[in-house]
Protein backbone atom coordinates (compact mmCIF):
# COMPACT_ATOMS: atom_id res chain seq x y z
CA UNK A 1 0.00 0.00 0.00
CA UNK A 2 1.43 3.42 -0.84
CA UNK A 3 0.68 6.17 2.05
CA UNK A 4 0.56 9.68 0.86
CA UNK A 5 2.29 10.98 3.80
CA UNK A 6 1.76 14.48 3.24
CA UNK A 7 -2.02 13.98 2.93
CA UNK A 8 -1.91 12.26 6.71
CA UNK A 9 0.27 15.19 7.98
CA UNK A 10 -2.34 17.56 6.58
CA UNK A 11 -5.58 15.98 7.50
CA UNK A 12 -4.32 15.03 11.30
CA UNK A 13 -3.11 18.68 12.02
CA UNK A 14 -7.04 19.74 9.85
CA UNK A 15 -8.39 17.69 12.98
CA UNK A 16 -5.86 18.98 15.81
CA UNK A 17 -5.01 15.60 16.30
CA UNK A 18 -1.58 13.61 15.61
CA UNK A 19 -0.55 10.82 13.44
CA UNK A 20 -0.25 7.46 15.50
CA UNK A 21 3.28 7.10 14.77
CA UNK A 22 4.51 10.13 16.22
CA UNK A 23 5.72 10.26 20.08
CA UNK A 24 5.48 13.42 22.04
CA UNK A 25 8.55 12.77 24.51
CA UNK A 26 12.03 11.22 22.85
CA UNK A 27 12.16 7.60 22.56
CA UNK A 28 13.50 6.09 25.55
CA UNK A 29 16.16 3.89 23.61
CA UNK A 30 17.58 7.01 22.32
CA UNK A 31 17.74 8.50 26.00
CA UNK A 32 19.31 5.95 26.89
CA UNK A 33 22.24 5.81 24.44
CA UNK A 34 22.61 9.69 25.34
CA UNK A 35 22.72 8.86 28.89
CA UNK A 36 24.56 5.77 28.58
CA UNK A 37 27.15 7.76 26.39
CA UNK A 38 26.40 5.32 23.30
CA UNK A 39 25.22 8.34 20.90
CA UNK A 40 27.74 11.06 21.40
CA UNK A 41 27.53 14.67 19.61
CA UNK A 42 28.57 14.00 15.82
CA UNK A 43 27.51 14.14 12.37
CA UNK A 44 24.45 12.74 12.35
CA UNK A 45 21.15 12.39 9.71
CA UNK A 46 17.42 11.48 10.35
CA UNK A 47 15.81 9.76 7.13
CA UNK A 48 12.09 9.80 6.94
CA UNK A 49 12.18 12.48 9.93
CA UNK A 50 8.64 13.21 9.89
CA UNK A 51 7.55 15.53 13.01
CA UNK A 52 9.67 13.53 15.03
CA UNK A 53 11.32 15.44 18.51
CA UNK A 54 14.16 13.81 18.38
CA UNK A 55 16.05 15.81 15.94
CA UNK A 56 15.53 19.12 17.31
CA UNK A 57 17.19 17.29 20.87
CA UNK A 58 20.09 16.28 19.50
CA UNK A 59 20.85 19.55 17.85
CA UNK A 60 20.10 20.98 21.33
CA UNK A 61 22.72 18.51 22.59
CA UNK A 62 25.34 19.34 19.84
CA UNK A 63 24.96 17.26 16.96
CA UNK A 64 25.06 18.15 13.61
CA UNK A 65 21.96 17.25 12.49
CA UNK A 66 20.34 16.49 8.88
CA UNK A 67 16.71 15.74 8.69
CA UNK A 68 15.10 13.88 5.44
CA UNK A 69 11.76 13.65 4.48
CA UNK A 70 9.82 13.98 1.27
CA UNK A 71 6.76 15.75 3.00
CA UNK A 72 6.46 19.35 3.04
CA UNK A 73 4.51 19.57 6.28
CA UNK A 74 7.07 17.81 8.01
CA UNK A 75 10.19 19.38 7.06
CA UNK A 76 8.36 22.73 7.64
CA UNK A 77 7.83 20.84 11.20
CA UNK A 78 11.43 20.77 11.69
CA UNK A 79 12.40 24.21 10.39
CA UNK A 80 10.55 25.72 12.89
CA UNK A 81 11.89 23.59 15.71
CA UNK A 82 15.42 23.28 14.75
CA UNK A 83 18.05 25.61 15.89
CA UNK A 84 20.41 27.41 13.07
CA UNK A 85 22.97 25.03 11.68
CA UNK A 86 21.01 21.92 11.65
CA UNK A 87 19.83 20.90 8.20
CA UNK A 88 16.84 20.32 6.49
CA UNK A 89 16.65 18.14 3.55
CA UNK A 90 13.09 17.80 1.21
CA UNK A 91 13.39 15.31 -0.53
CA UNK A 92 12.73 11.32 -1.65
CA UNK A 93 15.50 9.65 -0.18
CA UNK A 94 15.74 7.44 -3.14
CA UNK A 95 16.94 10.41 -5.47
CA UNK A 96 18.84 12.25 -3.25
CA UNK A 97 22.80 12.13 -2.34
CA UNK A 98 24.31 13.67 0.90
CA UNK A 99 27.80 15.76 -0.36
CA UNK A 100 29.58 13.44 2.28
CA UNK A 101 28.68 10.61 4.29
CA UNK A 102 27.71 10.73 8.40
CA UNK A 103 29.48 9.63 11.43
CA UNK A 104 25.32 8.06 12.43
CA UNK A 105 22.16 7.66 11.28
CA UNK A 106 18.49 7.64 13.60
CA UNK A 107 16.57 5.27 11.78
CA UNK A 108 13.39 5.59 13.59
CA UNK A 109 9.69 4.23 12.08
CA UNK A 110 11.23 4.84 8.64
CA UNK A 111 12.28 1.05 8.25
CA UNK A 112 9.38 0.08 9.08
CA UNK A 113 7.54 2.85 6.64
CA UNK A 114 8.98 1.94 3.51
CA UNK A 115 7.26 -0.86 1.54
CA UNK A 116 9.42 -4.05 1.88
CA UNK A 117 10.27 -3.84 -1.38
CA UNK A 118 12.60 -1.04 -1.40
CA UNK A 119 13.88 -1.84 1.92
CA UNK A 120 17.35 -3.85 0.35
CA UNK A 121 17.75 -0.05 -2.07
CA UNK A 122 17.48 1.39 1.72
CA UNK A 123 19.89 -0.27 3.36
CA UNK A 124 22.33 -0.18 0.69
CA UNK A 125 22.17 3.68 1.05
CA UNK A 126 22.70 3.74 4.65
CA UNK A 127 25.88 1.72 4.27
CA UNK A 128 26.52 3.92 1.61
CA UNK A 129 25.55 7.49 4.07
CA UNK A 130 27.86 6.24 6.83
CA UNK A 131 31.23 6.34 7.22
CA UNK A 132 33.20 3.32 7.80
CA UNK A 133 32.93 2.54 11.46
CA UNK A 134 29.88 5.08 11.44
CA UNK A 135 27.08 3.52 13.57
CA UNK A 136 23.14 3.28 12.73
CA UNK A 137 20.90 3.48 15.50
CA UNK A 138 17.99 1.71 14.66
CA UNK A 139 14.56 0.67 16.07
CA UNK A 140 13.11 -2.15 14.26
CA UNK A 141 9.66 -2.49 14.79
CA UNK A 142 7.74 -5.54 15.83
CA UNK A 143 4.33 -5.22 14.54
CA UNK A 144 3.96 -9.50 14.76
CA UNK A 145 1.20 -9.01 11.90
CA UNK A 146 1.32 -8.94 7.96
CA UNK A 147 1.11 -6.09 6.12
CA UNK A 148 1.64 -2.09 6.71
CA UNK A 149 2.74 0.42 7.14
CA UNK A 150 4.58 -0.06 9.81
CA UNK A 151 5.51 -3.43 8.22
CA UNK A 152 6.99 -5.70 10.70
CA UNK A 153 10.64 -5.66 11.08
CA UNK A 154 11.20 -8.72 13.06
CA UNK A 155 15.09 -9.94 14.42
CA UNK A 156 15.54 -12.61 11.38
CA UNK A 157 14.53 -10.61 8.63
CA UNK A 158 16.68 -7.85 10.09
CA UNK A 159 19.80 -9.93 10.23
CA UNK A 160 19.42 -11.19 6.54
CA UNK A 161 19.12 -7.39 5.61
CA UNK A 162 21.89 -5.66 7.34
CA UNK A 163 24.55 -9.43 6.94
CA UNK A 164 27.21 -9.47 8.80
CA UNK A 165 29.72 -8.76 6.24
CA UNK A 166 28.20 -5.42 5.91
CA UNK A 167 27.36 -4.35 9.52
CA UNK A 168 28.84 -5.62 13.06
CA UNK A 169 25.62 -6.32 15.27
CA UNK A 170 26.19 -5.98 19.01
CA UNK A 171 26.17 -9.52 21.20
CA UNK A 172 23.35 -8.53 23.11
CA UNK A 173 19.92 -6.38 22.24
CA UNK A 174 18.69 -4.21 24.64
CA UNK A 175 15.22 -4.36 25.63
CA UNK A 176 12.43 -3.27 23.41
CA UNK A 177 10.88 -0.36 24.08
CA UNK A 178 6.87 0.64 23.90
CA UNK A 179 5.66 2.38 20.88
CA UNK A 180 2.31 4.78 21.40
CA UNK A 181 0.83 2.32 18.62
CA UNK A 182 1.15 -0.40 21.53
CA UNK A 183 3.54 -2.11 19.91
CA UNK A 184 7.16 -2.66 20.70
CA UNK A 185 10.50 -1.63 18.73
CA UNK A 186 13.53 -3.27 19.39
CA UNK A 187 16.75 -0.97 19.56
CA UNK A 188 19.84 -2.16 18.12
CA UNK A 189 23.50 -0.11 17.66
CA UNK A 190 24.86 -1.21 14.21
CA UNK A 191 28.07 -0.42 13.03
CA UNK A 192 28.73 0.09 9.18
CA UNK A 193 31.89 -2.55 8.25
CA UNK A 194 34.20 -1.11 5.80
C1 LIG B 1 5.81 6.73 9.92
S1 LIG B 1 6.42 8.32 9.51
C2 LIG B 1 7.70 8.46 10.73
C3 LIG B 1 8.14 9.86 11.02
C4 LIG B 1 9.16 9.99 12.15
N1 LIG B 1 10.32 9.15 11.94
C5 LIG B 1 8.56 9.74 13.50
O1 LIG B 1 9.05 8.86 14.22
O2 LIG B 1 7.61 10.45 13.86
C6 LIG B 1 7.33 8.03 8.03
C7 LIG B 1 7.97 9.27 7.42
O3 LIG B 1 8.77 8.87 6.31
C8 LIG B 1 8.63 9.83 5.28
N2 LIG B 1 8.94 9.14 4.01
C9 LIG B 1 8.33 8.04 3.51
N3 LIG B 1 8.90 7.68 2.36
C10 LIG B 1 9.91 8.57 2.13
C11 LIG B 1 10.86 8.72 1.08
N4 LIG B 1 10.90 7.89 0.04
N5 LIG B 1 11.75 9.73 1.17
C12 LIG B 1 11.73 10.57 2.23
N6 LIG B 1 10.84 10.48 3.25
C13 LIG B 1 9.94 9.49 3.20
C14 LIG B 1 7.19 10.28 5.39
O4 LIG B 1 6.95 11.54 4.80
C15 LIG B 1 6.98 10.29 6.91
O5 LIG B 1 7.29 11.55 7.46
Amino acid sequence: MTVDWEAVYQREQAAGARPGWERTEANPALLSWRGGGAMTPCRILVPCAGRSVEPALLAQDGFDVTVLDNAPSAIAAQQAVLPAGAWTVLADLFAWEPAQPFDAIYDQTALCALPPELLDAYVARLHRWLVPGGRLFALFMQTGRAGGPPFDCPLDRMRGLFPGHDWLWPDMLEVSVAHPTGMREQPAILTRQP
